[in-house]
C-alpha cells in the first residue's frame, strides 16, 4: 500500500513551517535594533554654522567625535581639524562655509563654549 498523498502533505507543512519562521523573524527584528553609538547629533545651537556642521560633519562618522575633543581646543585647533577632514578624508566641506563651521565647533565644543 502506497500512500504517496500522505507523503506530499507532511513536505508541505514542513516548508510552510519555514516560512513562517522567516517571517516572524523578518517582523521580529526592528524591535531588536539596538541604536549604535552613532546616534549622537550635533549639539543645537543658534550659530549659523550648526546646519552647516550638521550637514557636513556627521556624514562619515558621529557627531560622538566633537565630544571627545578637549574643551581647551582653541580656534586654531578647530580650524585644523575642519581643514584636515577636508584635506585628508576629502570632506565635501565648502570653503566659504569653513569659517561658520569653526565658529560653531569652537563655541559649542572647545575654549569658547559660555560659561
Ligand atoms: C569624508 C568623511 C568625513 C567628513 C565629512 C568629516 N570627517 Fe571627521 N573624521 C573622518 C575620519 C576618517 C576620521 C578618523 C576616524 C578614525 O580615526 O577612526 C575623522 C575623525 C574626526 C575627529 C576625531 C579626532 C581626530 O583627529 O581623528 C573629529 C573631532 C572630527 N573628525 C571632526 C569632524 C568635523 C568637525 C567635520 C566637519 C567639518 C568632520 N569631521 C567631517 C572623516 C570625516
Amino acid at each position: 500500500m502506497n500512500h504517496p498523498a500522505h507523503g506530499k502533505a507532511r513536505i508541505t507543512f514542513v516548508v510552510a513551517a519555514i516560512a513562517v519562521g522567516i517571517a516572524s523573524t523578518a517582523m521580529a527584528a526592528p524591535k531588536t535594533i539596538d541604536l549604535p553609538p552613532d546616534g549622537v547629533q550635533m549639539t543645537p545651537s543658534a550659530l549659523p554654522g550648526y546646519a552647516k556642521a550638521q550637514a557636513s560633519c556627521v556624514v562619515c562618522h558621529s557627531a560622538e567625535y566633537m565630544l571627545y575633543q578637549p574643551p581647551t581646543a582653541a580656534r586654531p585647533y578647530w580650524d585644523s581639524m575642519v581643514k584636515r577632514m577636508k584635506v585628508v578624508f576629502k570632506a565635501p566641506i565648502d570653503d566659504a562655509d569653513m569659517p561658520e563651521i569653526i565658529d560653531y565647533l569652537v563655541k559649542t565644543y572647545g575654549n569658547e563654549q559660555p560659561k
